[in-house]
């Protein structure tokens, strides 16, 4: 490729002679912050849905497995690493069809009840009995605090709008929040073993009402959310109540919603805490996780892009109306989702054994949160175990993390830091895909700072040529310490599983500080941490 300094590209910047040729330029405006990067933009998301509840993380406390009160333990040990996050629970298409009073009282006495995913895809080949088809309650909302409990992540209820009334809205939050002994259901709380209210924050008000919860138009779904957060019995905890937005690039269902929900008084646009929109970038070529070209996975990437064009138009279309930018989005599902042939066990619906090529989807998805942390609040990937953007793969007593988790866990380093500008300069990659010729970003990335830690991810997206990147501070007169961590492979299909379950993993890498200036090599297909103290 042509090596030229990418300086010039930058506002107010002169190339600057180089020792050494490089073939992209990172640059650091610390003094430019750009947003508080909130753990919740590394958030996770758990539904009811083939193997992610049943067998993911719940085993039971009968289980040969390794468990903590019924719970996987090696999901909550491996959770720690990630840091305090955030996780939504119970869906998902799931949660529209969910009584969440089915998930209380003693398990032996809860009703087994048809799981809203009974009869999809390879679940048809799944005995009716089993949990993933006839959901038998025995993770209800207790169990789900507890899990978040011991991961230390803020609880994310989404209610059912569909099928279930405002009143049974009201009551799941007078369960989960009214004070020790004041009401009935919090009596009922303290029988089913908590005495203390749950203090849950975040209520998702339906979920793709535009689809499986209710196909709605959105001028229908703006009057149930006007009903349903009317009111809401309030005790200690702000409720921050979650709008069911826009599939992908829909602008017209965000418009919509917001011209609507204003219709009675411009205050109700304080009730939308965040604004739900869902992108699953998909899947390329055959829509196998493990056979694919090296243009698929270009045109995968490409795809896990356009995050940030729809977070960029949805933001500006929720401004119309929202002028001053009260309501932030909520990316509440986002992912690659392959075709489920690769999947560890039959009723892992949506489940696929996920690459190298995922993890760099999953890092660049982060790394555009980061880059827009004024604007988007929260982000949960879908799912944790076993499902679409899977940090792992359990079944039975087998495990293992997945190179997402990877990139979850150095991305972890940008959490409670404040997101500065950065720019990430190297030429486009060319593609040649269905007949015609593409393009897909070759490096992107994030910064943050904490007092005077430096934090900087970025990827390379090239399948073949490393990137000899030159790092620059202006501003700061030197750069200490400096550490890097690369998370690569010497194949794109690289990928963990039961039998060689540390196949993909981060490394210590190799980075060099002079002045106010880092130089590193990212290898092809990589994923790069690197931290250093500014003086
Ligand atoms: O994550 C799987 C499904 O994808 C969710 O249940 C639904 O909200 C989305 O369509």
């Amino acid at each position: 490729m042509k090596r030229r300094s990418f300086l010039a590209l930058s506002a107010g910047f002169l190339p600057l002679r180089s020792a050494r040729a490089t073939d992209a330029e990172i640059i650091i405006f610390p003094k430019e912050p750009t947003g508080s990067i909130s753990p919740f933009l590394h958030g996770h998301f758990i539904e009811h849905l083939g193997g992610v509840i049943y067998d993911g993380i719940w085993v039971g406390e009968n289980s040969q497995i390794a468990n903590i009160g019924g719970i996987r333990k090696a999901v909550v040990d491996s959770m720690k690493a990630l840091g305090s996050t955030v996780m939504r629970w119970p869906g998902g298409c799931f949660a529209d069809s969910y009584d969440w009073m089915d998930g209380i009282g003693p398990s032996s006495q809860r009703p087994i009840k048809p799981n809203f995913w009974i009869d999809n895809g390879r679940l048809r080949e799944v005995a009716p009995s089993h949990p993933s088809r006839n959901d038998p309650n025995h993770f209800g909302t207790h169990e789900f605090i507890r899990f978040c409990r011991l991961i230390q992540a803020e609880p994310y209820l989404a209610a059912n709008v569909r099928s279930l009334p405002a009143k049974s809205f009201y009551d799941w939050i007078d369960y989960c929040n009214s004070p020790a002994g004041s009401s009935t259901l919090a009596r009922r709380r303290a029988a089913g073993g908590d005495v203390e209210p749950f203090g849950v924050r975040f209520w998702g008000v339906g979920n793709e009402s535009w689809g499986c919860g209710g196909e709605l138009t959105a001028a229908e779904y703006s009057v149930e959310f006007r009903k349903f957060t009317a009111w809401a019995p309030r005790w200690g905890v702000p409720l921050n109540f979650i709008a069911a937005g826009p599939n992908g690039g829909d602008l017209r269902w965000t418009r919509e919603f917001f011209s609507r929900i204003v219709d009675k008084s411009p205050a109700l646009l304080n009730r939308v805490w965040g604004w739900a929109l869902h992108y699953y970038c998909g899947t390329t070529g055959k829509g196998d996780s493990l056979d694919f070209t090296n243009e698929d996975a270009y045109d995968l990437v490409r795809r896990a892009d356009r995050m940030q064009e729809l977070i960029e138009q949805h933001w500006q279309v929720m401004g119309e109306v929202d002028r001053e930018h009260r309501v932030k989005l909520v990316v509440d599902e986002w992912g690659a989702w392959h075709r489920d042939g690769t999947a560890v066990a039959p009723h892992h619906l949506f489940g696929s054994v996920p690459t190298m090529r995922d993890a760099l989807v999953a890092a660049l998805t982060l790394d555009t949160f980061h880059r827009h942390a004024n604007k988007v609040a929260m982000a949960n990937v879908a799912q944790l175990v076993n499902c679409i953007q899977t940090l792992f793969l359990a079944d039975g007593d087998k495990f293992c993390l997945t190179p997402t988790y990877h990139v979850f866990a150095l991305y972890r380093a940008h959490q409670n830091n404040q997101a500065v500008r950065a720019e990430f300069l190297a030429p486009k990659i060319s593609y040649r895909y269905e007949g015609g010729e593409r393009q897909v970003v070759r490096l992107a990335g994030s910064a943050s700072l904490r007092s005077d830690q430096l934090v900087i991810t970025a990827v390379n997206v090239s399948l073949s040529d490393p990137l000899e990147a030159r790092i620059l501070v202006p501003g700061a007169n030197q750069l200490d310490q400096p550490q890097a961590m690369v998370l690569t492979t010497a194949d794109i299909h690289a990928h963990n599983d039961f039998q060689n379950p540390d196949g993909v993993r981060p490394q210590a890498g190799k980075v060099s500080a002079s002045g106010r200036e880092l130089r590193l090599t990212l290898p092809p297909m990589s994923v790069v941490r690197i931290q250093a103290r500014l003086v």
